[in-house]
């Protein structure tokens, strides 16, 4: 098979953004754009890949690791000086390379590898991956001949009336013979609306030159979006989001409003599982199968087993093995690692801390710091205390043991298995196994009040 290369520009800065983030770090569906962009190439075959950095260069190259080779543009002239950054690297090399637009992130694999194939088998010096789309503005436009062959692209700022009339658009995806590229890059000028060298013009030129140009319609014309500002990504994110959702319906999840769902590229969901409207799943979440994921939930990097119930709650950074159920209105705290058949009920806050199989916190409780046993009753209203101001303490509760209501454990305490804090204590001191702690004022009783307040 002929050599596959790839040159991916993430080099601008993304004026149109109005950002802080350079823009192809901003994410989609929680992952940076250009990471999109690298997945799609990478199942692709692509041997080398080079990608051209700039704005943010250290944040990108963090980004995607060595993964890619990278050559720096410092000032920002253009695509087609984008690309002739990569010459040191890839000029002398034999074979077709890809050049992708880190602000397309909903271009796909397949689409990639139809669009090399159609490359390889026609012949041509260039193809352009190009979409039919309703409303074109903004995007370079593919022009034909009278024949219906590719003559070259024309940018909206350079376009007369007629041209912008094409709703044939330029994806800023294209293969090319890699040498026939390199050669042709040093012939664009920057005489244009927008003054910079444009990469698009390497395809008039080829066709200047004699050779064959050829464009490939993408069959889904959603794939080609740029995203140059917020309109973009927003309309990049529902778009992926959708994708996202079939694919998981697809493996057996059920959605009451899919629409309405937001699920980040990395999540897993087993068959069975049922996600209700409103749900946000985001990082790298695993959730097991047969699960059902109540309205409004958050999950963010957390793994959950089979059979686990969460209703509108907040989980992060966690795991809950199966059976469990959580909610409504708990909310699962970093470093949280949930049992087996545990119940975390209504208005729960679970920190930092270990719960063991069976233990139940039907309502109301703080366990921050704590590593409970097996079997535990968490009382309505208990709280770990575990900031003394200063520092964090923690604090352990054996097997069996029952933690009486409205009870303050203040950290660092040891309880040990089948003991029992009475209701209202405040326990400062550790407990022994069978122990009942009781840490109140005794009640006292006074006779004839009534009468009293009465001045009887
Ligand atoms: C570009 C194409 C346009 C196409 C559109 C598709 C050009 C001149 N125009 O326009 O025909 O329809 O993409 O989305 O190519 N970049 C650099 N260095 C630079 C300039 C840009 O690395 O000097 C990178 C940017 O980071 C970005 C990509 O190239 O990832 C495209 O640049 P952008 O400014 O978004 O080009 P468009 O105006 O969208
Ligand atoms: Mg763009």
């Amino acid at each position: 098979m002929t050599k596959r290369m790839a040159v991916v520009l993430a080099a601008g800065k993304g004026t149109r953004m109005k950002s802080d983030l350079y823009k192809v770090m901003h994410p989609v569906n929680g992952l940076p754009m250009v990471e999109h962009v690298l997945r799609a190439v990478e199942q692709s075959d692509v041997t080398d890949i080079v990608t051209i950095v700039g704005h943010g260069a250290d944040t990108v190259k963090d980004a995607l690791g060595d993964r890619s080779q990278y050559a720096l543009q410092e000032e920002q002239l253009g695509t087609g000086h984008a690309v002739q950054q990569a010459e040191n690297v890839l000029a002398n090399e034999e074979g077709n390379t890809l050049v992708i637009c880190g602000d397309t992130p909903l271009l796909t694999a397949e689409t990639l590898t139809a669009l090399f194939k159609h490359h390889e088998e026609s012949g041509a010096k260039g193809t352009i991956l190009s979409a039919e789309i309703a409303n074109p503005f903004g995007y370079g436009r593919v022009i034909r001949e009278a024949d219906n062959s590719v003559s070259h692209i024309v940018e909206e700022k350079d376009a007369t009336d007629e041209e912008r009339k094409v709703t044939e658009i330029n994806s800023g995806t294209y293969v090319f013979d890699n040498k026939a590229l390199f050669e042709m890059l040093n012939k664009v000028g920057n005489d244009n609306a927008q003054g910079e060298y444009y990469l698009p013009d390497v395809i008039g030129l080829l066709k200047e030159a004699g050779e064959v140009v050829s464009a490939f319609v993408m069959a889904d014309s959603d794939e080609g979006l740029g995203v140059n500002d917020r309109v973009g990504l927003s309309e990049a994110t529902k778009i992926m989001t959708r994708r996202i959702n079939e694919g998981h319906m697809r493996n057996g999840v059920t959605f009451f409003n899919a629409d309405a769902t937001y699920i980040e590229a990395d999540v897993e969901i087993g068959s069975d599982t049922v996600i209700e409207s409103g749900v946000s799943l985001k990082g790298k979440t695993i959730i097991g199968k047969n699960c059902q994921i109540g309205m409004n939930s958050e999950l963010i990097e957390t793994e959950i087993a089979d059979n686990v119930c969460v209703t509108q709650s907040v989980l992060e950074h966690s795991t809950v093995a199966a059976n469990t159920d959580i909610g409504p209105f708990a909310h699962v705290r970093p470093n949280s690692t949930i049992g087996e058949r545990v119940h975390l009920g209504n208005f729960v806050e679970v920190k930092n801390s270990t719960v063991g199989n069976d233990t139940k916190a039907g309502h109301l409780a703080y366990i921050g710091d704590a590593d409970l046993g097996e079997n535990v009753n968490v009382g309505c209203g208990a709280i770990f205390v575990n900031y003394d101001g200063k520092k964090k303490h923690r604090s352990t509760i054996g097997n069996d043991s029952f933690i009486g209501s409205n009870s303050n454990i203040v950290s660092p305490v040891t309880v040990g298995d089948r003991a029992f804090i009475a209701a209202g204590s405040t326990i400062v001191n550790d407990i022994a196994e069978e122990e009942l702690a009781i840490s109140r004022p005794e009640q006292k009783n006074i006779a004839n009040y009534w009468n009293k307040l009465q001045g009887k």
